[in-house]
């Protein structure tokens, strides 16, 4: 049987990709933060802005199912706000989740994933292909993610182990919820509707649902797109396609 490795396995996403390959017959292990708790998967809490707890985390998924296939990155946090007013924190914290910690899981991950052949699938997110106004850290701990997957996977492909990433617009999750909340003034629905407007489907624009990146998550990890690696691959209905 297959094993992934999901972090951010608490989180909306997260959750959906660990529903996506245990419908499809694989092992799943999740990991988050210690205060949260992953509903699929064996559950092995750390803390991804520590490096020790990210390599002794690894070590010990690889130990549950003797093997390990594919490793998908889905933690992740999001600031905003103006580049006058951000804290040196804001910066460590969201490029040591989003960036730093895809290096560090990735890195513990190689030998393992070199021994089945296996893959890594990296969540970066729109603003890893553009620039998004108003939101530079995040942007560049993503367009970190983005340039990571093609380094890795140049690097990994004599090994065996192909590296890819998938780039969604705003997905329906906790984050974005979190966003309009902490973010979006009084009014979320108008924090929403912004974002909205952005996308060419204009009255027909939506957010993404989680499962539908699972999917796209899922077939990377599979044989049947061995074909592709350094891929960057956007969901994100044409946002990132043009003016
Ligand atoms: N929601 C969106 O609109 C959207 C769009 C594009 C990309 N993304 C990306 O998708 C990924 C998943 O995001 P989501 O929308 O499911 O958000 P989410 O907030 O629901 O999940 C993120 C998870 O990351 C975990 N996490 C944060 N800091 C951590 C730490 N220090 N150690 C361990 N775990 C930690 C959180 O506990 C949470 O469970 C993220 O990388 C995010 O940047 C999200």
């Amino acid at each position: 049987m297959s094993v992934v490795l999901v972090t951010g396995a608490a989180g909306g996403l997260g959750t959906a990709i660990c529903e996506r390959f245990a419908a499809g017959g694989w092992d799943v292990v999740a990991t988050d933060r210690p205060d949260a708790r992953a509903p699929v998967g064996d559950w092995i809490p750390a803390d991804l802005l520590d490096v020790a707890q990210i390599r002794e985390m690894v070590a010990h998924a690889t130990t549950i199912h003797g093997r390990l296939d594919c490793v998908v990155h889905a933690a992740g946090l999001w600031t905003e706000g103006p580049s006058d007013a951000t804290t040196e924190d804001e910066w460590d914290r969201v490029v040591g989740v989003n960036l730093k910690a895809a290096y560090f899981v990735s890195s513990a991950a190689i030998p393992h994933l070199e021994a089945t052949g296996g893959s890594i699938v990296m969540i970066s997110s729109d603003a890893g292909v553009q620039g998004n106004a108003g939101a530079a850290v995040y942007s560049a701990s993503k367009g970190g993610v983005s340039n990571l997957t093609r380094a890795l996977a140049l690097e990994l492909a004599p090994r065996g182990v192909r590296v890819n990433a998938v780039c969604p617009a705003d997905i329906e999750t906790p984050m974005l919820k979190g966003q309009a909340r902490d973010f979006g003034g009084a009014d979320p629905q108008a924090y929403y509707a912004k974002l909205r407007s952005a996308y060419p489907q204009g009255e027909r624009a939506r957010f993404l649902a989680p499962g539908e990146v699972a999917e796209v998550v899922w077939f990377l990890a599979q044989p049947s797109a061995a074909g592709v690696t350094g891929a960057n691959w956007s969901i994100d209905f044409g946002l990132s396609a043009g003016i």
